[in-house]
């Protein structure tokens, strides 16, 4: 890998092969107008790479990925792999990636584009114009904590436990990455635990509040147990900028979010790491959406969450800000201009254009050359 735009792809399983697709073709538009360029490596994740390699990640797909600049990835699992062995499963391929990369701030934003307002399950008044960050911690947390596992207990019962284990410092690098955010933003930063029932959730907020009044009491902090946060997010969307939490939370309550845009199939994901003494992070784009097995092969799938995370990409880890404003006003106009995969056909249809996957990529791209 010579160049300084060295990106891995991984489709993954379902119907993160065919979102990627759709990408590719925005990434070739790209290379040729806009002369963004790439070294693409690819390479397999999840089940594929379980089929292949008896290993939901290879150590060499590993290496590549602690190589690259950043990665692009699709989505993982599938009843196909269901009964494998849990250290196999086709998930284990992504946390493995998120592990050993350090991307431990996963932003989620989720942002209601104006000709989706009917789309929502909420009434039009209440996410009309809602803009949110959820900054999930993705490194730690229940999902790494140890010990964790399955056993016999002494009472001769079948036991499974799993940790939920946060350090401080794991805490407050996850809130700077808000805070900072915060300052571009609105300047409001809502951190969420569960701090009347557990001892992280009491760490958690005092991490965030001394971290607050050290460094960043210039942006407004709050706190909200998480459970009354999902309530909230649901009451009152609006009343939020950028939300903070831990990997559970923050998985549960961006699937939630997605609700407030219209679809799942609409949500991108930026994973990122520290930077180093260049400023460059390790970074990895998701769409928080899976492999859809419902509707896998079928050439439903919406690519717009894929799109979005490779606009998120262009904008973090190759400082192309105007690049990616151009592929997300390219979707925005899409989406006006009436195209809708099958996850957006609620609330009023009246004029609107039902389109596949691959459709709705082709508009797009249509829409980059319009746009340029
Ligand atoms: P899912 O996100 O795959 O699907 C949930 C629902 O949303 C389904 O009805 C699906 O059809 C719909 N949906 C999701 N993305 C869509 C898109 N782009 N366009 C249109 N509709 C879309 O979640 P699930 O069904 O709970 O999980 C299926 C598999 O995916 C599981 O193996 C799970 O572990 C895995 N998963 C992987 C990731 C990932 O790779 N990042 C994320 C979540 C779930
Ligand atoms: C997500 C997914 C993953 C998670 C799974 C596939 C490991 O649900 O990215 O939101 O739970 O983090
Ligand atoms: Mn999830």
């Amino acid at each position: 890998m010579a160049s300084n735009r060295n990106l891995l792809v991984l489709p993954g399983d379902g119907i993160g092969p065919e979102v990627m697709n759709e990408v590719r073709k925005i990434i070739a538009w790209m290379g040729k107008k806009r002369a963004v360029g790439f070294d693409i490596t690819e390479d397999l994740v999840g089940g594929a790479a379980l089929d292949k390699h008896g290993v939901p990640l290879s150590d060499d797909a590993m290496k590549t990925a602690l190589e690259a600049d950043a990665v692009l990835f699709g989505s993982v699992g599938g009843p196909k792999w269901d009964t494998a062995d849990f250290s196999k499963k086709p998930e284990r391929g992504l946390l493995r990636l998120r592990k050993e990369m350090d991307l431990f701030a996963n932003l989620r934003p989720a942002k209601v584009f104006d000709a989706l307002v009917d789309a929502s399950s909420l009434k039009p008044e209440i996410v009309k114009g809602l803009d949110i960050m959820i900054i999930r911690e993705l490194t730690s947390g229940v999902y790494f904590g140890e010990p964790r596992g399955r056993h016999v207990n002494a009472a001769g019962e079948v036991e499974a436990f799993d940790t939920q284990r946060y350090t401080a410092p794991e805490i407050r690098r996850v809130c700077a990455v808000a805070f900072e955010l915060a300052r571009k933003r609105k300047n409001k930063v809502l951190s969420s635990e569960k701090a009347n029932v557990m001892h992280t959730g009491v760490l958690w907020r005092e991490e965030a509040t001394k971290l607050h009044k050290e460094k960043y009491s210039d942006v407004k902090l709050e706190h909200m147990y998480a459970d009354a946060l999902a309530m909230q997010l649901l009451r009152a969307p609006k009343e939020f900028d950028v939300i903070v939490t831990d990997n559970l939370f923050g998985d549960i309550l961006s699937d939630e979010a997605s609700m407030l845009t219209g679809s799942l199939g609409l949500l991108p994901s930026a994973s990122l790491g520290a930077p180093d003494a260049t400023g460059r992070r390790k970074a990895l784009y998701e769409p928080i959406h899976g492999s859809a097995p419902d509707i896998a092969g079928k050439g439903l799938a919406n690519p717009i969450a894929q799109t979005l995370s490779y606009a998120m990409m262009l904008r973090y880890s190759f400082d192309l800000g105007k690049d990616a404003d151009m592929v997300e006003t390219a979707v925005e106009n899409v989406l006006k201009a009436g195209y809708r995969t099958g996850d957006l056909l609620v609330g009023n249809t009246d004029g609107v254009k039902k389109v596949g996957t691959q459709e709705m990529g082709d508009a797009i791209v249509k829409e980059l050359d319009r746009l340029s």
